[in-house]
């Protein structure tokens, strides 16, 4: 009983805004990050990704049969058709996405560079890899990406998107046929895979680089969201990233 009544006092005294002297007066200071065609694109591509991933699947292990006349059924090609379309949604706007890496501001360029050749850098991605690990105590700040979340959308992501493509693509030539303008991908493809078995199962193998990717990327958005001093969901959201803590 007594606890209850503690409770309710520390609630009311937190809604209670004439009492916000007595807490941490912090300043909050917001920057803009991510311009409108990043954070569009994202939102899309990652609708894309997903409606790739459960259509590749299915392509790859299809359903069992269903039941009645053969010719009445067309689900199978309803599933190609969705992973062809997001297909060249995804492929579309890799296409801006790379313009914009160009046009955009600084931080549209990270998913697609490497400082390489910076100590600095590896040395960060060290550091952010132990905080991912949980062995350090108080996470840095960054206004862009951290260099490890950098480091993985550019090896992973941004690397696979590409190669995902432009397998696609030289698998799509196989259905388009001869003389069609995918040809410039099964020209460049095949004569690296051997044959059209090995296309298909380098294709699906990326799929599940991009699963593991997708899966990882979204506990690091959230976990940081919660525990990084600055903002991370909202910010894919708004473009502005908010920094928590600032002042302390
Ligand atoms: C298929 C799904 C997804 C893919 C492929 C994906 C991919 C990416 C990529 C490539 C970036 C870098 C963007 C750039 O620099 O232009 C990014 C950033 C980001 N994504 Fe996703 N994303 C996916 C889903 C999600 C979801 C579901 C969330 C939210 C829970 C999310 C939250 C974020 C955030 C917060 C950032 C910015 C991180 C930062 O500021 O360092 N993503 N994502
Ligand atoms: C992240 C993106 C993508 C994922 C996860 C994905 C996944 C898959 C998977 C798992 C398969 C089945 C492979 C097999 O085992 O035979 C497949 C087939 C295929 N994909 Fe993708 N894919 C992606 C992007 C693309 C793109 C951009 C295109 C271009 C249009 C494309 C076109 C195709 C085609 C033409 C097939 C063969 C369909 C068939 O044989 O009936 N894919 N995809």
């Amino acid at each position: 009983m007594t606890a209850h009544v503690d409770k309710r006092s520390a609630d009311d005294e937190i809604a209670d805004l004439s009492t916000a002297k007595h807490h941490l007066q912090v300043r909050q200071t917001a920057i803009y990050v991510y311009e409108w065609p990043v954070r569009l694109w994202h939102w899309v591509n990652a609708a894309a990704i997903l409606v790739l991933a459960v259509t590749g699947y299915f392509i790859a292990s299809p359903l069992p049969s269903l039941p009645g006349e053969a010719s009445d059924q067309y689900l199978m090609g309803y599933i190609r058709f969705a992973h062809f379309t997001a297909g060249f949604v995804m492929a579309a706007g890799m296409v801006g996405r790379i313009y914009w890496a160009f046009a955009g501001n600084v931080h549209a360029r990270q998913m697609f560079v490497l400082p390489f050749w910076s100590g600095k850098f590896w040395r960060e991605v060290l550091i952010e890899a132990q905080w991912y690990a949980f062995l350090r105590d108080y996470p840095k700040k960054y206004v862009g990406h951290n260099p490890l979340a950098q480091l993985a959308m550019v090896t992973i992501y941004s690397v696979g998107s590409i190669f995902m493509i432009v397998t696609g693509m030289a698998l799509y030539a196989e259905g388009a046929g001869k003389g069609s303008m995918f040809d410039m991908a099964y020209d460049l493809v095949i004569p690296l895979t051997g044959n059209s078995q090995n296309l298909h199962t380098i294709h699906h193998l990326g799929m599940w680089a991009i699963i593991v990717f997708v899966m990882i990327h979204v506990y690091a958005a959230v976990r940081e969201d919660i525990m990084s001093r600055q903002s991370m969901i909202s910010t894919m959201v708004s473009g502005w990233r908010m920094f928590k803590d600032d002042g302390k």
